[in-house]
């Protein structure tokens, strides 16, 4: 049983509901020991599908697998954080997750599961102005809920995503069970050293989304093409050095600083290649020059995409 968090796991968001099943099912063939899933994916039921499947062909055991799922912001309210997770656990045909994380510091208004599922940012579509629905939820009284999902057996751990520094000396203040684990955004252009070396101070483990940086956001138009950073001289000069692709430069970067990465992809040339990370190393010159292209580039931003795409300005990081 892994009793810590694998390097390398593998992201479901934006993993097609159709091809979630055979996506998790093969990439647990392949190695893959940690899924990153969450209730906002709209795939569980899908994954939860493949893991059954390769636990019932004897590929693993669920004590092998590392499986994440995360509270979405409609469940944030102390009374329907217990109702988000069985749903997820239900869904992904568990009886209790290895880690459930809050996905975002953002309360949003309750809406019944049988209203609409996975409920997503917009509270009513229908409406003529559609847009989110801010709850008045501390988040402090969520924690409290995520407490006791762990002592009910649920969740063997907790944790959250999209905190930023104010928020986690503030959890840090209250938590009885203390967080294991903060999920945040991070590559060469969004390094985030001063966060990470905080929650690290704190004894949490830190994962990284969105690893390879922008590629996840060119086919949500929220970059473009240009913006890869697996085509930076520093990238390619250490892929051709090592006999490895860039891709595989940029995720090894982010392994050998410490962080646990969870890259996803539909292609199954990919996974393995997204897991064979460890044949070799990365010099101190070029982890330094891989950091140097930081730029402070944030994609997954909601003080961006929420007013873009949900009628609604709710940044949470400026
Ligand atoms: N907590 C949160 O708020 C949050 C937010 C975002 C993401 N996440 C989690 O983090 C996971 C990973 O982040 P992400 O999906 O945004 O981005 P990512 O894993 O960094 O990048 C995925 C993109 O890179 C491509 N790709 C994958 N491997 C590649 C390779 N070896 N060479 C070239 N291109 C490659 C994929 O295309 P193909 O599919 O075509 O291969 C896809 O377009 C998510 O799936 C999700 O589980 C969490």
């Amino acid at each position: 049983m892994p009793d810590s968090i694998p390097a390398i796991g593998f992201g479901f968001w934006k993993v097609a509901r159709e091809k979630a099943a055979d996506i998790a099912y093969e990439a647990i063939a392949a190695g893959y020991r940690h899924l990153d899933c969450a209730a906002d994916y709209g795939n569980e039921a899908e994954v939860g599908e493949g893991i059954a499947r390769a636990i019932a062909d004897g590929l693993v055991t669920r004590e092998d697998l590392w499986i994440t799922s995360k509270l979405w912001n409609t469940f944030h309210a102390p009374e329907h954080v217990e109702e988000g997770c069985r749903k997820s656990l239900a869904d992904l045909g568990l009886d209790y997750l290895d880690l459930y994380l809050v996905h975002f510091p953002i309360a949003l208004e309750y809406l019944p599961i049988d209203a609409r599922y996975p409920p997503e940012w917009i509270h009513d579509p229908s409406a003529s102005n559609p847009s989110m629905k801010r709850a008045r939820v501390p988040l402090h009284r969520t924690w409290g809920a995520m407490e006791e999902l762990v002592g009910k057996g649920l969740v063997r751990r907790i944790g959250v995503c999209n905190y930023n520094s104010g928020l986690l000396h503030d959890l840090m203040s209250y938590a009885q069970i203390g967080p294991y684990a903060l999920q945040i955004e991070a590559h060469p252009y969004l390094v985030q050293p001063k966060l990470i070396r905080l929650a690290r101070d704190y004894g949490l483990e830190v994962t990284a989304f969105s690893p390879l940086g922008a590629l996840s956001y060119v086919e949500l138009d929220m970059a473009g093409k240009s913006d890869s950073v697996l085509t930076e001289p520093v990238v390619q000069q250490a892929a051709s050095a090592h006999g490895k692709s860039p891709a595989q430069i940029v995720l090894r970067w982010g392994v050998q600083r410490g962080t646990s990465i969870i890259p996803k992809t539909s292609k199954p040339e990919r996974m393995r290649e997204n897991l064979d990370l460890f044949d070799f190393e990365l010099s101190a010159d070029e982890m330094d020059a891989i950091s140097a292209l930081d730029q402070g580039r944030r994609f997954n931003d909601p003080g961006v995409f929420t007013e873009a795409a949900f009628g609604t300005f709710h940044p949470i990081y400026d």
